[in-house]
């Protein structure tokens, strides 16, 4: 019997509040309400248990993080315990008492998204009338305070055209890193994927500014980039594999090996009812595609089975009805022409208008 090794991080959704309404939001379309979130003290459970299990990064995310009050006691929490403390936040709510707060707890990192360069691009894709200006001021505060900043700029076919302005942003903030990730299409990124898709000689023009950017700033700033699936021709370790490195919490409890596994038929569990330990370890839900005996061909026997382990289940489910299907990102997927060619005519349709995310 192999032995499992550690899990690296763990993602908290503290809350699926958040003043945004990105139309591409990870949180899934059936929201956590803010009278089923966990309490404090089971936070402070979940991040000790966590950290006995051997991970290494706390992962503060939302929905918007700042809307939880105790944000600060739980980040000392996990620096308590030996972990490296990030916050992903929209940063609206972060003025100079709260990052006092933050950094006086401990925290170690923040990413602030930013969802274009220009104002009123950025806030109508926000949902949120001077979200932009008080992104950057957040942003500002975070340099003050000698955390370690990174923006997370998301682009899309709306929003690409701003990508060289972006990245002159995040050289302004003071950032050392910028995440530069296409949309990635589940839950609200799907329903809006008319609206997002980008075109081919977008994507291709967006690789082209990276790469010349990569050559231009290094040593000066990091440049993430994730390519959208539906143009790729071998898929991403989604996770780094399902349950292999990772695993999320969502506002009321229920762990999983991703923010989208909620969309497959799994029984996942609830950290209420036992602990972080012995769900990584055992839980139906995440053994369910652990490793690669569950794969079929083409993965079965594939060379790349231990690198991509076979891409994302929770896109496999959405395109093909089938959570156990090679992910139609890969070439060798019987379902990758389709995924292409749904790429190429909704990129070419050209709506612009977006179900933002809301709680229903
Ligand atoms: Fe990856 Fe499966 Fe495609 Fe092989 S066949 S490259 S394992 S997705
Ligand atoms: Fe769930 Fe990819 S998002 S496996």
């Amino acid at each position: 019997m192999t032995t499992l090794p550690p899990p690296l991080a763990m993602l908290m959704e503290l809350t699926h509040r958040c003043p945004l309404k990105c139309p591409y939001c990870s949180n899934p379309l059936g929201l956590d309400r803010a009278r089923d979130e966990l309490d404090t003290a089971t936070w402070q459970r979940v991040i000790s248990e966590a950290a006995g299990i051997g991970i290494l990064q706390a992962h503060f995310s939302g929905g918007e993080p700042m809307v939880r009050q105790d944000l600060p006691d739980l980040i000392r929490h996990a620096r308590t315990e030996g972990l490296y403390t990030n916050l992903i936040t929209s940063a609206v709510l972060l003025d100079q008492r709260r990052m006092t707060a933050l950094a006086e707890a401990g925290l170690d990192h923040v990413q602030i998204s930013f969802q274009g360069a220009e104002p009123d691009m950025a806030d109508r894709i926000a949902g949120l009338d001077r979200a932009h200006e008080k992104k950057l001021a957040a942003a500002r505060l975070v340099r003050e305070a000698g955390l370690a900043l990174t923006i997370n700029a998301v682009v899309h076919r709306q929003n690409l055209d701003q990508l060289p302005a972006m990245l002159d942003l995040a050289i302004a903030t003071g950032a050392q890193r910028i995440e530069v990730a296409h949309v990635q299409y589940y839950g609200w990124a799907l329903k809006n994927r008319a609206a997002l898709i980008p075109t081919r000689t977008q994507l291709d023009e967006a690789t082209r500014i990276v790469e010349d950017a990569r050559r231009r700033l290094a040593g000066q700033l990091v440049i993430d980039y994730v390519v959208p699936d539906y143009y790729a021709s071998r898929p991403k370790a989604c996770m780094g594999g399902w349950a292999r490195q990772f695993f999320n919490i969502t506002p009321s409890g229920k762990m999983l090996p991703c923010h989208a596994a909620e969309t497959l038929d799994l029984p996942f569990e609830r950290i209420t009812e036992r602990s972080v330990g012995a769900i990584w370890a055992d839980s139906p839900g995440f053994r369910a595609y652990r490793g690669t005996g569950w794969m079929a061909p083409p993965c079965r026997g594939c060379a790349r089975a231990e690198i991509d382990w076979g891409g994302c289940r929770c896109q496999a489910l959405a395109l093909t009805g089938n959570a156990a299907a090679t992910d139609p990102a890969c070439g060798l997927s019987p379902d990758h022409a389709m995924m292409a060619d749904l790429a190429g005519a909704e990129s070419a349709a050209a709506s612009d208008n977006f179900a933002y995310r809301m709680i229903s």
